[in-house]
């Protein structure tokens, strides 16, 4: 008999519930299983899946992707909340899904180098786009890969045509490393290497966040 999708395995469910990230507007929550049915109605949007450069999948489909980005260890990926939307107070491992607006993601996809991450970024929810959750959950996750897992360099892959995503990784300091003809893409590349990330974050940081790295909640 073929399992349920929906049943949570209590081994992954910890590993899942490990870690929160806070930031002033957002907060980064582990992808829960719980998370899947309106991250796949997100994906049912071609302007969504246009911007990100996926492809449509079925429900269960999307139940063996949240599988791989939870257990692949060269990938990372948070639901981000928007803090403004949360019922009563956070209460980590809970995975609030009245919250979730959107999703920030790295992947080391480069065996040789496993100190070079791709970043992907998407506030689904339209209402909560423009307030800065996009900026903060970006700086949130890149906070956290380098803290982590010690990365030197960031790239993202966006579409020519994408004015808003290019627009806030230039403003993060990435800048463009090459273009590709056929997909219509940019890639664009910001170095840690060259910057001291206590300072870059310090200057990226909303002026009444705290210095050094964000708040980071573990679930015992
Ligand atoms: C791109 C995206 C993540 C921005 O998220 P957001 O939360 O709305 O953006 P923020 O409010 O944090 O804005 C941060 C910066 O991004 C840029 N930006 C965001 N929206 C913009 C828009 N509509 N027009 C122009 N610039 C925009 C600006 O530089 C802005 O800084 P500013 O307010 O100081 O000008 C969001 O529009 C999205 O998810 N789009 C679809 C998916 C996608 O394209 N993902 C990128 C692939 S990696």
């Amino acid at each position: 008999m073929e399992s349920d999708p929906s049943v949570v395995d209590p081994k992954a469910r910890k590993a899942e519930q490990a870690r929160s990230l806070i930031g002033e507007k957002a907060v980064l929550v582990p992808y829960m299983r719980e998370h899947v049915p309106r991250y796949y109605q997100w994906m049912q949007d071609p302007a969504l899946l246009l911007a990100t450069g996926s492809e449509p999948l079925t429900l269960d489909q999307e139940y063996q992707m949240h599988l791989s980005w939870t257990t692949d260890p060269n990938k990372h990926t948070f639901i981000v909340l928007d803090k403004e939307l949360i019922q009563g107070d956070f209460v980590p491992g809970d995975p609030h899904v009245e919250a979730m607006v959107g999703d920030v993601n790295i992947y080391m996809n480069d065996p040789s180098d496993l100190q070079l991450a791709e970043v992907e970024i998407m506030i689904a929810e339209s209402q909560s786009r423009g307030k800065g959750l996009g900026e903060e959950s970006v700086l949130l996750m890149m906070e956290f890969a380098v803290e982590f897992y010690s990365i030197q360099t960031f790239c993202v892959k966006i579409g020519e045509s994408n004015m808003s995503s290019l627009k806030l990784f230039r403003k993060l300091g990435f800048v463009d490393a090459s273009y590709s003809e056929v997909f219509k893409e940019v890639t664009l590349e910001l170095s840690m290497a060259e910057n001291s990330p206590r300072k870059y974050f310090e200057k990226f940081r909303l002026p009444s966040a705290s210095t050094g790295l964000s708040v980071i909640l573990e679930v015992s």
